[in-house]
This record gives structure tokens, sequence and C-alpha cells, in this order.
């Protein structure tokens, strides 16, 4: 199994970055400036005080909307959190039925992310303001779920998991708590949004657990990843074939936490995503500076994102994303021929039966997703029964342009709304005949 000393992961972080740096196509400034980060610690501009962060419901209640956070214990003993508007204050429509539609944040996200763009464009106003009780989910490990009924979140046992069991347990959970209460228990189901990793749980849950098919209304997959061997990431491309196997390397790294929500990781991600850095293509990869210097991120959007992220996850999420890219299959986790007998029954990790989702699934992809490459999308589009292509027009945009470029509301939050608002007339009049 992983070992989990401390020393060994610095050691293997600094391997990490070396790789990265060494892998970086357009680099050749001097090595050593890559140490010099540990200075930034001292850097007062970025070194941000969490102790008193604000949670999701203060960047929901700055625009006058009702905030609400939940707690949602899964089967597995881990204990996360849902944000939530419940109504619209514009619409003072708390006494009626609103329909449920809920978001998921990607990797290295978290619940914060949705509310950036502000009332005018951000998904979870335009829905509330569309008559929906809107939720947030946030994956086990982020800053908003990092609790369990037994296990200590500084013992491996607790960083043991990937987006397997996110989607299992951590949605499955959150799907159900929606609709347990008093504005869910009348409703058959919810409408789903996912960005990244948040489309990756959807396929997982809904392959796994078939039976869940029948509490998804419908469910938007923006920017989805399944297969990744298409995928064209430097980053990526420099570490799958390190740890995309199961071997020395991904032993050392796996079952730990990875970027946690803290000052030290803000600072480092500060520096590494200034203009220059010698490691600043990798922040290209989410929020930083293609998507800046062009102009298709609002700045005071970009400003919170960047204090929102990265949000805490598990090295294992990144191992599991590495076998996908390394294997082409989209399928559980690989922990070696001899564990995974025991776990599975068989050598290899069994494929998710995604032909087994019966939802209406609406896939939102574009030509110049550096995470999602197109014929990755349509390999897992050609095993869904039941879904529709939405290829988006502007070939310029990107992996992260699907949560936060600032003409999503046009692009991708209207069209969304619109077909969600289809659905519910469409089973609306079913139900009056
Ligand atoms: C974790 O959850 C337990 C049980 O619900 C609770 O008593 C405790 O205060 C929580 N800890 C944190 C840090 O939130
Ligand atoms: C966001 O930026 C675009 C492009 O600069 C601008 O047209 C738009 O008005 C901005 N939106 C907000 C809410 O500031």
């Amino acid at each position: 199994m992983c070992r989990s000393h401390i020393g060994i992961f610095f050691a293997l972080v600094g391997i990490f970055w070396a790789t990265v740096v060494q892998g970086a196509p357009l680099t050749n400034e001097d090595p050593v400036e890559v140490i010099n980060f540990y200075e930034l610690f001292n850097n007062p501009d970025a070194h941000l005080s969490l102790a008193n962060a604000p949670d999701t419901t203060y960047y929901i209640k700055d625009h006058g909307y009702p905030a609400e956070r939940h707690y949602v214990t899964t089967e597995d003993g881990y204990i996360t959190s849902l944000f939530r508007i419940p109504y619209s204050h514009n619409l003072q429509n708390q006494d009626v039925k609103r329909p449920i539609a809920f978001i998921q944040h990607g990797l290295f996200g978290s619940s914060d992310v949705w509310p950036s763009l502000g009332p005018d464009d951000a998904l979870p106003f335009l829905l509330s303001d569309a008559g929906y009780d809107v939720w947030m989910g946030n994956a086990r490990g982020n800053r908003y779920s990092r609790n369990h009924t037994t296990r200590s979140i500084n013992h491996p046992d607790f960083w043991r998991f990937s987006w397997h069991e996110i989607a299992y347990y951590d949605i499955a959970a959150a799907i159900d708590y929606t609709l347990s209460t008093e504005n869910g228990q009348s409703q058959d189901g919810i409408h789903y949004v996912g960005h990244s990793q948040g489309t990756t749980v959807m396929f997982v849950l809904m392959s796994s657990r078939p039976e869940y098919n029948q509490k998804v209304k419908t469910a938007h997959m923006l920017a989805p990843v399944a297969f990744m061997d298409h995928m064209d990431d430097s980053m990526v491309n420099s570490l799958s074939p390190y740890l995309g196997f199961n071997n020395v390397y991904s032993k050392l790294f796996c079952s730990q936490e990875f970027l946690p929500y803290n000052d030290f990781v803000l600072a480092f991600m500060y520096s590494v995503c200034l203009p220059g850095s010698i490691v600043s293509s990798f922040c290209s990869s989410s929020s930083g500076e293609t998507t800046v210097d062009q102009g298709r991120t609002n700045s005071t959007a970009n400003s919170v994102i960047s204090g929102a992220m990265p949000a805490g996850i598990s090295t294992d999420q990144i191992l599991h994303y590495m076998q996908e890219h390394q294997s082409g299959h989209f399928r559980q986790f690989d922990f070696g021929t001899k564990k995974n007998l025991k776990v599975y029954g068989t050598e290899s990790p069994p494929d998710y039966p995604t032909e087994l989702i019966t939802t209406e699934m609406h896939l939102w992809y574009s030509d110049n997703d550096e995470m999602s490459a197109v014929e990755d999308v349509l390999r897992v589009a050609e095993t869904l029964p039941n879904k529709v292509m939405h290829h988006m027009e502007d070939p310029l945009w990107d992996h992260g342009d699907f949560a936060n470029n600032w003409e999503v509301r046009h692009y991708i939050n209207e069209p969304i709304i619109a077909i969600m608002n289809e659905y519910e007339a469409r089973t609306e009049s079913a139900s009056v005949n």
C-alpha cells in the first residue's frame, strides 16, 4: 500500500514541479528560480488570512439572495457541505414549489466558484431568478467538506478516495438530501449541472448506481471528462507516464492531501501564476493568463476565483485521472493486479458501464478545451442512449470558459435554464392531462 511519510511527499512534490518545468516547452530559465517560491510565504500580498475567510453564503448574501449551509453525512462517514439559495428574493417564491437545480464544481474547486460572476451572469443567481431551488455541492476533502464521523483529516485513511467515491457517495447523498427537504419531497428528481470533474462524477454515479437515473431529470455536462487519452495538457503529459500506473512513484504519491486550502498553497499558486513565472503555463489551464490576456474573464470574477482555489483534493483524484490518460479506459481506480483481484475480482479495474445512463444527458464541449478533447467527448457520447450534443461555436472557448467566461450567460447558462424550463413545462402538462 502507499506510504504516507510527509518528507517523501514533499520530495515528490519537488520531483513533480521539476518535471513540470522540464516538460514545459517554453522555459529555459535557471531552475534555481523554482526554489524561490518558498520565500513567497513571507510576501504580504500573497498572504491571505483564511481564519475568517467568508464561505459561499457570503458571496450569495452579498447580492441580496437568501443563503443556507447544510451538512450531509455520506454512507461512508464523510461530512460534506451543500450551499443553497432556497428561493429568489426578487420573485418572493418561497411558498411555491421550486424545481431543484444542483451544481457541482471541478477539480481544485468548491462552491465558491459559482457565485463569482455576480447576479447578472452567474448560474446560481440566474437559476434562482428563474424559480429554482439552487444547491451547490462540495466534494469530500475540499475546504467545506473536511470532516468525518470517525476519521481524522490528518490520517491517510481520510484521503483514501478518488472521484469514484465523490460520485458514489457524496453526489448520491447530496441528491437524496435535496429531495428530502420540504420543497424536495414532492419532486421526482433534480436538474444537474457539473463542470469538468463535476461531469466525471455524474458519469460515474449514473453508471455505477443506475437507480439514480430516476432521480435526475436533465444533466448538463460542461467540458465533459470521462475518457482522457486525447487530452493534451503539458503538465499531465509530462507526469502521467510516471504516475498513471501502479508503481513506485504512484505509491509514494497516493492517498494524501494535495494542495490543501491554506495560506501557503495560495501563496504558492499566486507566485506560479504571475506572468513570466517559470511554471505559469500551468495556470492557463484553469483561470490564468490566456483567458485574462484575451479579456475573456471579468477581472473581479477572476480575483474571487484565484482567492477561492485551490480548495483541497486527494492525490488519488489526480492519479485516477492520470490512469485514464495512460490506459485509454474510463474505469475504476487501478490499485495494481494483486489488490485489483481482491477489490474487483479481476486483474484490471472494471470499466464504467456508461451505456446504462438513461438520464437526458447534455454534453457541452468545445474545440479549444485542453482537458476534454473532442474525440474523447464523442467517444463517451457514443455510449449514451439519451444525449444531446452542444458544440461551442466559439473556436477559442476553453476548459475554464465553461465556468467563468464573461459570455457564459449567453452561451451556456441561459440555454441550460431554457432546457430545464422546457422539461418542467413538458412534465407539468403531462401530469395535468
Ligand atoms: C465534524 O463533525 C462533527 C459531527 O457532526 C462535529 O461535532 C464537529 O464539530 C465537526 N468538526 C468540524 C471541524 O467541523
Ligand atoms: C465583463 O467584461 C466584458 C468584456 O470586457 C464587458 O463587456 C462586460 O460588461 C463585463 N461585465 C461585467 C458584469 O462587468
